[in-house]
């Protein structure tokens, strides 16, 4: 059993949309915390955190050895969620997404290594799966990676790194993401089903790409407590795993998703697009999790798409259509 007080724990990202709601539980739950982020999308996710004797931020980059180093000293754990997060991001900026992704991963693997870092969490994603090769077909950790990304390649890859460590002594696990939705210190409406809802709740009609594809949604607050889990979870159960995260239940297509928000703003207005702008089209089967750490969802779409709407109606964000909600 993991005695937190005594265990430090190193976020990479850990100003980010989920790193920061990560951060959040750590630090409820008695752990130290360092975060590492070089604040791409600003700080104002930290500020409750400021202060606080057991969080620790350094303002830095992990493709930089120094910052590596600096975030890296007396570390029990390590969860690594920087990345270039996204495919359009990552085809816009395809060098930067390969350095961070890929390049500073690894490095920040090896230095863990010298360190004597205990465990590993990776943020990976269930986009790796990319489309059903059998339509309406439930994936699990088993099924074939098809990465259809440069994102979801370097996801990937760096997954295929960590299995092959086998003779390492740190315990690496895999979080394969689902698709995230709700509100933590950094709110991110570029997501399906925040973007949806906050146009929704902005009287915009929705114009609807891929209306057939299925994508695996979860809490953003659940998908952080998820890496709790992971991390104080017996080692023999999470060394050397992948979990897909979220709940076998929570599978949707766009279409599905437009209908639970016109439950909940029945003035919407949607429109469908015939042409196809991603091809990911996957369902997920997220058992494991479940079965094998007895994790479960607490919040679903629905109780996503209210907590979105009732932002937006109270007017609690004063400049929805801000870029710092996006991240490309
Ligand atoms: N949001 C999703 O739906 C989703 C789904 C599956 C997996 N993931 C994974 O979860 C992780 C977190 O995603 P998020 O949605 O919180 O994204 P985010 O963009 O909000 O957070 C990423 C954080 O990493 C930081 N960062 C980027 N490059 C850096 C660098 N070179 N050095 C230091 N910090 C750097 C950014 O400033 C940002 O705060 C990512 O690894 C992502 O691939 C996200």
């Amino acid at each position: 059993m993991v005695n937190e007080q005594n265990k430090t724990v190193l976020v990479t990202g850990g100003a980010g949309y989920i790193g920061s709601e990560l951060v959040r539980i750590l630090l409820q739950d008695n752990f130290r915390v360092v975060a590492l982020d070089n604040l791409s999308f600003g700080g104002e996710s930290l500020l409750s955190f400021w202060g606080n004797p057991a969080f620790t931020f350094i303002k830095g980059d992990i493709r930089n050895d120094d910052d590596l180093r600096a975030a890296l000293k007396d570390v029990d754990y390590v969860c690594h969620l920087a990345a270039i997060v996204g495919e359009p991001p990552c085809k816009k900026y395809p060098e930067l997404a390969l350095e961070v992704n890929w390049n500073a991963s690894v490095r920040l693997y090896e230095l863990c290594e010298e360190a004597g870092v205990e465990r590993f969490v990776f943020a990976s994603t269930c986009s790796n799966y990319g489309k059903m090769a059998v339509a309406n077909s439930l994936l699990d950790e088993t099924a074939e990676l098809n990465p259809i990304s440069l994102y979801s390649e370097t996801k990937v890859n760096f997954e295929k790194y960590l299995l092959s460590h086998t003779n390492s002594t740190i315990t690496r696990t895999i979080l394969r993401f689902s698709t995230v939705y709700g509100i933590s210190p950094r709110p991110r409406f570029d997501l399906t089903v925040n973007e949806f809802t906050r146009d929704a709740a902005l009287g915009k009609p929705l114009l609807i790409y891929g209306e057939h594809f299925w994508r695996p949604y979860c809490h953003v607050s659940d998908l952080a407590r998820s890496v709790k889990i992971a991390l104080t979870a017996d080692k023999g159960k999470v060394n050397g795993e992948a979990f897909n995260v979220g709940d076998t239940a929570q599978n949707y297509t766009k279409k599905m998703l437009a209908a639970e928000i016109g439950r909940e703003i029945p003035s919407l207005e949607v429109n469908y697009h015939p042409a196809v702008t991603d091809p990911r089209d996957y369902k997920v089967n997220c058992d494991k999790i479940r079965d094998v750490l007895g994790f479960k969802i607490s919040k679903t779409v629905p109780n996503g798409i209210r907590e979105i709407a009732s932002l937006f109606r109270e007017k609690v964000i004063s400049e929805p259509m801000n870029a710092r909600y996006g991240n490309v």
